[in-house]
């Protein structure tokens, strides 16, 4: 099968105040079409700043090297008007906050008819159909009512489930999720990952899974890369990977989580310490000062990824000079790389729950929070008459706070006519700062316009319930 993305020795380096930080210091993968390639490690290995150099939306700051070939172009040295053309035609983002992917000021179906006029060319009543079936697909109910909602309306699974159903309208060839379901209930999360790869079935699409949870990883992933202090550190198929594990740190990974196909019963074992700054590393293995198994020879240079020899016959790399030591078990001479803990029974569990002193009762507690009006918002609406109608942003609104009357709500805060005005305020020039800080304000739910006219504007002052 042809690799639908090939990634070799990916450097990104930002500039910073501290010294120059090498986010990502070469990577390097393959994605063969429908297949789902895991990229794991904790905060900060430079899972997302690797994705982010994928789809071309890293900062200005940063300085990208390397090689990134997706359906047979290569995508650094690409304009940003070709970036978003091949974005919109075939490689599809899912975030891990559905609510800052979604644009607040509009509803979700004018997000998702956009992305089919634009990039798939439908007529608006084609588009609309076909958004109507995605909504279905994805499990939103009553989906014709749902198009007109914005996204504050929305709970955070719904809101993730329009996010896969944009990411489907494109076709895409390749779905990057970058921790889809960190922000999810534990509830939700079975049903996203579903939802991908429905979503993966239905497209054909490969899937780049970004997450730092091992379940995910072995759920939905056919090949591993776990990525520590911004560089891969073992690369293997998902089940070599998990049952041959021959890197101290992912070593550490799956034994800081509960498995449930061990036979045998162990208390679960963190790894120590943090991972190191990105900034002046040392030419030592990044892992050695947490590393259980450390010798003097991990600090004489930083090991490459190179093949370890594998039972399975796979292709399996490490970056540790003692993979070799490391057996299918995980032991090294005999002993697990990680030092068991003796568990120590706690003196509680001799006596019976019902035995126990209390110290903390609580009985028929309730906390009820008084609503102006709507169902996620309490608000209220004030109108003011500036001398010159100036296009403020919301800090200064709120700065006006003082010196204007509140009164009572009379327009529901998502009615057309707010979106109305809120796009006529983003067609003048002078007022695009304000629907930029408008949006931004929107999600962090504090003070949106409603509507504006030559001598008024109403803005609603909005806190989360
Ligand atoms: N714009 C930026 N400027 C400076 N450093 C950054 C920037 N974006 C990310 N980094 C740094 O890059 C490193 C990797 O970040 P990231 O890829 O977001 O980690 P994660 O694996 O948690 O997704 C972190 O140390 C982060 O601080
Ligand atoms: S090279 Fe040394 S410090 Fe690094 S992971 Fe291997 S044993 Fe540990
Ligand atoms: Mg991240």
């Amino acid at each position: 099968m042809s690799n639908i993305l090939s990634v070799r020795d990916l450097k990104v380096t930002f500039a910073s105040e501290a010294g120059r930080v090498d986010a990502v210091r070469g990577v390097s993968f393959d994605i063969e079409q429908s297949k789902t390639l895991g990229i794991v490690g904790e905060s900060g290995s430079g899972k997302s700043v690797t994705s982010l150099a994928i789809m071309g939306l890293l900062d200005e700051n940063a300085k990208v090297t390397g090689s990134i070939i997706y359906d047979g172009q290569e995508l650094l040295g690409k304009s940003d008007k070709q970036m978003s053309v091949i974005r919109g035609n075939g490689l599809a983002m899912i975030f891990q906050d559905p609510l800052t992917s979604l644009t607040p000021v509009f509803t979700i179906g004018d997000q998702l008819i956009e992305a089919l006029t634009i990039h798939r060319g439908m007529s608006k009543k084609q588009a609309w159909d076909r958004a109507i079936e995605l909504l279905t697909l994805v499990g939103i109910t009553e989906p014709e009512k749902r198009m007109k909602g914005f996204p504050h309306e929305f709970s955070g699974g719904m809101r993730q489930r329009v996010v896969i159903a944009i990411a489907m309208a494109n076709n895409p060839k390749l779905i990057i999720a970058d921790e889809p379901t960190t922000a999810l209930d534990v509830t939700i999360q079975a049903q996203i990952l579903d939802l991908i790869e429905k979503a993966q079935s239905e497209t054909g699409a490969a899937t780049l899974m970004i997450t730092h949870d091992m379940g995910v990883v072995a759920r939905m992933a056919d090949d591993v890369l776990v990525m520590y202090a911004g560089k891969p550190v073992e690369q293997a198929p998902v089940h070599e990977l998990f049952h041959a594990t021959r890197m101290p740190y992912s070593i550490g990974l799956l034994g800081a989580i509960p498995r449930v196909d061990k036979k045998e019963k162990q208390p679960l074992t963190p790894i120590k310490g943090n991972p190191p700054l990105l900034i002046n590393l040392p030419d030592a293995c990044p892992f050695a000062d947490r590393c259980p198994i450390v010798i003097s020879a991990c600090r004489d240079g930083e090991p490459p990824l190179a093949e370890v020899p594998s039972a399975s016959g796979v292709q399996h790399k490490a970056a540790c000079i003692r993979s070799h030591e490391i057996d299918e078990n995980g032991l090294i001479d005999g002993h697990p790389v990680y030092p068991v803990r003796e568990v120590v029974e706690s003196v509680l569990n001799l006596v019976p729950r019902e035995q126990r002193s209390i110290t903390l009762e609580v009985q028929n507690l309730n906390k009820t929070f008084p609503l102006s009006k709507g169902a996620f918002f309490k608000r209220k609406v004030v109108t003011f008459t500036p001398s010159r109608t100036s296009p403020s942003t919301c800090v200064r609104a709120r700065r006006w706070r003082s010196s204007v009357s509140l009164v009572p709500a009379r327009r529901r805060p998502c009615s057309r006519s707010w979106i109305w005005s809120s796009s006529r305020m983003a067609t003048s020039s002078s007022t695009v700062r304000a629907s930029t800080t408008f949006a931004a304000t929107v999600s962090n739910a504090r003070c949106v316009v409603i509507s504006r006219s030559s001598s008024k504007t109403r803005w609603a002052l909005l806190t989360p319930v």
